[in-house]
């Protein structure tokens, strides 16, 4: 009968009498009487299904559990509800895989909580508003990629078994790599930075991130999906958020198109940003003191901070998003390029959205005598990271580039509560399953 299956939302489109095959998974089923009632849902959508007493294995039907997947042959006919459409007038059925009972999580009634969702995950994504966060997660996962491909950047793909990192040595998770000791990678930063030297100019990559993140948050896991680009010739890091602006015109625009009933389900508009405000860390503080949230020359902002920031920025700008620029040299990583005028500071940037950090990018120092004293001072011995050293001794150009957390992508457009919401198969501290 499989040969023959056709999808739901074609069997709504067919004329009545016209006899179809659908499959999917029993999302009702209530036996009343004379009659059966199922509402059948594959990937395409939902109909509704009649078996009248006279079908042979009418009893054999009524026992169907919810979830079971079947595959239906039947008649087209016009529903007598008041919704009308068409409904399948049931002749002939087979059941695929009988669902026991009762099931782990109430599939759609969203009454389990996070926790025991994504113990069973496959059912949990069953359910068509969760189904939707993840049809809209792959658009934006292959827009990102067409955008990048529309800017001529080149993908690349990086080892994730590594012998060092070039962010903070605290978050890296220690493998066992044969006799020697390894770690997975944090973020493919060596590597981007690599291949724009390499001849590329413009590089990207969507992959995987580990951090050893102890903390158990709400937009913290361990492992994460990195978007990853980077690019050479740069006049300086506001040629990268230039980028960057034009990536989520670009996302969001398309975004609406092609996933415009899912983000329909989910009650979301994506807003469009018309210029993403550029605002100095300096200014940031000044207004955020003004609101009563006070932090030092040399802090990073904490998420209270940002959280405060997304809504100035809602309020004097009609934005979701906001770069804040020169972020203190005391708290970014050696390899950020310093102003000119500034040994306090860094060309660098983060990009926060509806109130939370979703990228940290910035211009990196491409000159090897002064990366080296920049590392000295961070307490890391260049000359001991050869690979990353090299890069800078063989006609490097200036360059930058930013890391973006599809994660959080995916949880800000779609306000999820928790990152967890937006990924699969969470990984964090306490998770290490399904
Ligand atoms: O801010 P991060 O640590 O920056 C870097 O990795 C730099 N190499 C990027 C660069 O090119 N300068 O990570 C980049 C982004 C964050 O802004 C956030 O969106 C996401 O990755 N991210 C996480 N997402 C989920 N869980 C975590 N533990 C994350 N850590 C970072
Ligand atoms: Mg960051």
């Amino acid at each position: 009968m499989l040969d023959k299956r056709i999808l739901i939302k074609d069997a709504l489109k067919k004329k009545p009498s016209t006899k179809v095959a659908i499959a999917g998974w029993i999302k009702q089923i209530k036996p009343l009487g004379k009659l059966i009632f199922i509402t059948l849902r594959d990937r395409s959508g939902e109909m509704q299904l009649i078996a009248k007493q006279d079908l042979k294995t009418f009893k054999e039907l009524s026992k169907v559990t919810r979830e079971s997947s079947l595959i239906f042959e039947g008649n087209i006919q016009e529903s007598k509800q008041k919704s009308g459409g068409n409904e399948l007038e049931i002749k002939d059925f087979q059941i695929l895989n009988q669902a026991e009972t009762p099931l782990p999580i109430d599939v759609g009634a969203g009454t389990s909580n996070i926790d025991k969702r994504i113990d069973h995950r496959f059912l949990d994504t069953r359910e068509e508003k969760i189904n939707a966060i993840f049809r809209i997660r792959s658009k934006i996962f292959k827009l990102t990629a067409d955008f990048f491909d529309k800017e001529d950047f080149t993908n690349i793909t990086t080892p994730k078994i590594t012998s060092a990192g070039v962010e903070s040595g605290a978050e890296l998770f220690n493998i066992q790599y044969f006799k020697k000791n390894a770690f997975l990678s944090q973020s493919p930063q060596i590597y981007k930075q690599m291949f724009v030297a390499g001849g590329f100019e413009r590089v990207y990559e969507i992959a995987p991130v580990f951090r050893a993140e102890k903390s158990n948050t709400t937009r913290h896991l361990t492992e994460f999906t990195g978007v990853d680009m980077e690019m050479g010739f740069i006049k300086d890091e506001h040629d990268i958020m230039d980028v960057v602006e034009e990536l989520f015109k670009y996302i969001l625009t398309e975004l609406k198109k092609v996933c415009k009933e899912e983000l329909e389900l989910l009650e979301i508009k994506p807003i469009v940003p018309k210029k993403i405000p550029r605002l100095s860390m300096k200014e940031i503080k000044t207004t955020l003191s003004k609101h009563g949230k006070s932090l030092s020359e040399d802090d990073d902002l904490d998420s209270e901070a940002e959280e405060i920031l997304g809504e100035i920025i809602k309020k004097e700008y009609n934005e979701e998003f906001v770069f804040v620029t020169n972020y203190p040299w005391e708290v970014r990583p050696f390899y950020h390029m310093k102003p000119k005028d500034d040994k306090n500071g860094t060309k660098s940037f983060d990009l926060i959205w509806n109130g939370v950090e979703i990228a940290t990018g910035a211009q990196r120092e491409h000159r090897y005598d002064i990366l080296k004293k920049q590392a000295t001072e961070k307490g890391i011995k260049l000359d001991e990271m050869e690979a990353y050293a090299e890069i800078f001794k063989f006609g490097c150009p200036p360059h930058g580039g930013i890391g973006l957390g599809l994660d959080r992508m995916v949880q800000r457009l779609l306000k999820l509560n928790n990152v967890r919401e937006a990924i699969l198969l969470p990984r964090d501290p306490e998770r290490l399953t399904p």
